[in-house]
């Protein structure tokens, strides 16, 4: 399945610190709703991004995607855990996410909302620059570098397209502007938002491709956020599986696509289009709302293996006994699952870690 059309070859030119290092450790979010119940979006994430990696997040709609995304760049507050630049917990002061976002730029889920209709291609993309006063230090003239962050972008020639509004731009043109306006500041990190979920599938391949020569030209790391399983094994070196506030599995693609562990994994998985050979597994009702988290493992009430009988050995600690958090360590392919656990206790060669 992996579509190596899209993985662009070349030598690598690198110019970003490839030990450049994004942590997240616990993390929790907490939002107050009408009821008076306290949703909570983030319960205990973690996850790591370097530079010169693409990571997914995954996960259906309303599991804390965007969430974790913007507290990794400081705008959403977590009520508890911790986040860590380059081994520094996150400075919040004004100051500290200014330096922060310099080298860790989000593009976010939906570009027309995320680019001010006022501002012009050339504005939109120079306001990174102004911002963080690159220009002087650079040697070159603004108009240059916009240029060039607009080619970096894929958009060509650019000059044409410095006067244009967002209304007078295709979606894919869109959405290389905003990776161009987060391009220009030269970052380490790029956390892109649902980057091709609203581009057709000729331009959504373009957009991936663009994000894996960012990876391999530049050593950007990439945190791309998306619902698509298809799309994560495509473009990423290692993906996250998030469930109602959690990573439930973390570990190379390669692995976590060709040997799923996690129930719900398995699940995504089985729908992906490209997957015919899969019987699809077909989740009984949503995702729960974040204001009532299951007791014990939070999949448990739309578990397939609990249902079919296949975790009866397990099934008390499936409704009783919450799980730990899954490590964000970067390293090796883990799971949040008693019957894992509990098939790695019994017989460790059937489950590989
Ligand atoms: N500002 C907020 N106030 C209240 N609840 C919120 C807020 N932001 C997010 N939530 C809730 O937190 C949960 C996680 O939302 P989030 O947007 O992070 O999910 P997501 O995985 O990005 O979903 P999608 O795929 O639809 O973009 C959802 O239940 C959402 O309703
Ligand atoms: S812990 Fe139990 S309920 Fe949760 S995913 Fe594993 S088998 Fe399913
Ligand atoms: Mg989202």
């Amino acid at each position: 399945m992996p579509d190596a059309s899209l993985r662009p070859s070349g030598a690598e030119t690198t110019t970003t610190d490839r030990t450049a290092e994004l942590s997240a450790t616990g993390l929790r979010v907490e939002f107050p709703t009408r009821s008076g119940r306290v949703a909570r979006a983030l319960d205990g994430a973690d996850l790591t991004v370097r530079a010169g990696e693409v990571v997914a997040l995954v996960g259906e709609s309303g599991s804390g995607k965007t969430t974790l995304a913007r507290s990794l760049v400081g705008l959403t507050r977590p009520v508890a855990g911790e986040i860590r630049w380059e081994g520094r917990p996150m400075d919040r002061s004004t100051r500290g996410l200014k330096a922060l976002r310099r080298h860790v730029q989000l593009v976010l889920q939906d570009p027309l909302g995320a680019l001010n209709p006022r501002h012009t291609v050339y504005e939109s993309v120079a306001e990174g620059l102004r911002i963080h006063k690159l220009v002087a230090r650079s040697g070159r003239t603004e108009t240059e570098l916009v240029a060039a962050a607009l080619s970096s972008a894929g958009l060509r020639p650019p000059e044409s397209l410095f006067l244009r509004y967002p209304h007078e731009l295709s979606g894919g043109q869109r959405q290389r502007v905003l990776i161009a306006g987060a391009l220009a500041v030269q970052p380490q990190l790029l956390i892109a938002d649902e980057p091709v979920s609203s581009l057709d599938a000729s331009i959504r391949g373009e957009i991936l491709a663009l994000l894996l020569k960012l990876r391999d030209e530049l050593g950007l790391g990439v945190l791309v956020v998306t619902h698509d399983l298809g799309l994560a094994w495509n473009i990423a070196d290692r993906i996250a599986v998030m469930y109602l506030g959690r990573v439930v599995e973390a570990g190379p693609t390669e692995e976590v696509l060709t040997d799923p562990q996690h129930p719900y994994t398995q699940a995504l998985l089985s729908v992906v289009p490209e997957m015919d050979r899969l019987e699809p597994i077909v989740l009984r009702g949503e995702i729960p709302d974040p204001t009532r988290i299951p007791s014990g493992c939070r999949f448990h009430p739309r578990c397939p293996a609990l249902a079919s009988g296949e975790a009866d050995p397990v099934a008390d600690a499936c409704r009783g006994t919450s799980l730990p958090v899954l490590s964000g360590d970067p390293n090796g392919h883990r799971c949040a699952c008693h019957l894992v656990d509990w098939r790695l206790s019994t017989d460790p060669e059937e489950v590989s870690s």
